[in-house]
């Protein structure tokens, strides 16, 4: 039986980072599915599609490959890991993760990445509608002001020139829209391990991740 490690929780919480350093670690598959939203949200703009224009999103996500090669996010054989990160598309990818039939393509998606492989996949919908049976399921939380913060200052690592009112705004915005989807709302379940990381280094938060599934 293949490994299956679910991580939800907001924007910013520290899921990709976690997610990351475990798959390593414990030798499994990394799959970012808020990527692959982000993918499609990309693809809308490239093609000027609006987000209201719910059909021509949907048949852009039937006629899109996604791919996850040595840490980077491809869209059709195109390397678009940076352009997925964004404001332009940070702004538009909650309502278009919003669109009913767009989730079950990419949940479809995600399944058939998952396979027979161990997977370590983090996203708002994990622990609840792609694999609510896995072998571990984690909820990973933290303040507004922490998350905002920690965007902000990735995004200043990278060079980006966002301020933290505007951060604050945004993540603020996604988590009321990703907590209140019709499908796939971000949701804590009783079953899913709560981790609060407010106070918590990257470190702590994945020994504390590690003792569980490592046993
Ligand atoms: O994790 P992230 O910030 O990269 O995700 C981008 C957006 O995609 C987020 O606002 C919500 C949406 N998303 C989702 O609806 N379901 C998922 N499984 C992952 C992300």
């Amino acid at each position: 039986m293949s490994k299956i490690v679910a991580i939800d929780g907001p924007a910013g919480s520290g899921k990709g980072t976690v997610a990351k350093i475990l798959a390593q670690e414990c030798n499994l598959t990394y799959i970012d599915t808020g990527a692959m939203y982000r993918a499609i949200a990309y693809a809308s703009l490239q093609n000027n599609i609006d987000i209201s224009e719910e059909e021509k999103i949907v048949e852009l996500a039937k006629n899109s490959k996604i791919d996850f090669i040595d840490g980077k996010t491809y869209l059709n054989g195109k390397d678009i890991s940076k352009e997925i990160r964004t404001m332009e598309v940070t702004r538009i990818v909650s309502p278009i993760s919003s669109i009913v039939k767009l989730r079950e393509i990419l949940v479809d998606m995600q399944r058939e990445m998952a396979g027979n492989l161990d997977v370590i996949m983090e996203g708002r919908d994990i622990t609840t509608v792609v694999f609510p049976n896995a072998t571990y399921k984690f909820y990973l939380d933290a303040t507004l002001d922490e998350r905002a913060n920690r965007r902000y200052k990735e995004n200043k690592e990278k060079g980006m020139e966002v301020t933290l009112d505007e951060i604050k705004e945004n993540i603020s915005k996604r988590d009321y829209n990703d907590m209140h989807k019709e499908v796939g709302s971000l949701t804590r379940t009783e079953d899913a391990i709560y981790i609060d990381s407010t106070n918590l280094t990257i470190d702590e938060v994945v020994e504390k991740m590690k003792n569980i599934i490592e046993v």
